[in-house]
């Protein structure tokens, strides 16, 4: 299990846990959270739960696959070095604490 916290980009913020497994795009969906959209259901197709990774944290994260690289590539907003897709990010003890900000649009 981890708290993860949501920074809006209007600055709402919000801290969930989620237990391990959970993504955070799940997480967020289940939660309210509009600042993700989670079209795809998870399946690293639609690129609508971008969001940025806080930097200290950044490199504690396993690297993006391929299949999340690409798919980057299509996210509306500006795509940062920090820009990972929340589907791909799943839960575990390691994560508590960390502070993912989303961006003003998805879609
Ligand atoms: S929910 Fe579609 S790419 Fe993450």
């Amino acid at each position: 299990m981890a708290n993860i916290t949501y920074i809006e980009s209007s600055g709402q913020t919000t801290t969930i846990s989620l237990n391990d497994g959970w993504s955070l795009m799940q997480g967020a969906t289940a939660n309210g959270i509009d600042g993700i959209v989670g079209e795809c259901g998870g399946s690293c197709a639609c690129a609508t739960c971008h969001c940025y990774v806080d930097d200290a944290r950044l490199g504690e994260l396993p690297a993006p696959s391929a299949g999340e690289l690409d798919m980057l590539e299509n996210v509306a907003a500006e795509r940062r070095p920090n820009s990972r897709l929340a589907c791909q990010i799943k839960a575990t003890a390691a994560l508590e604490g960390l502070i993912v900000h989303l961006p003003e649009m998805q879609e």
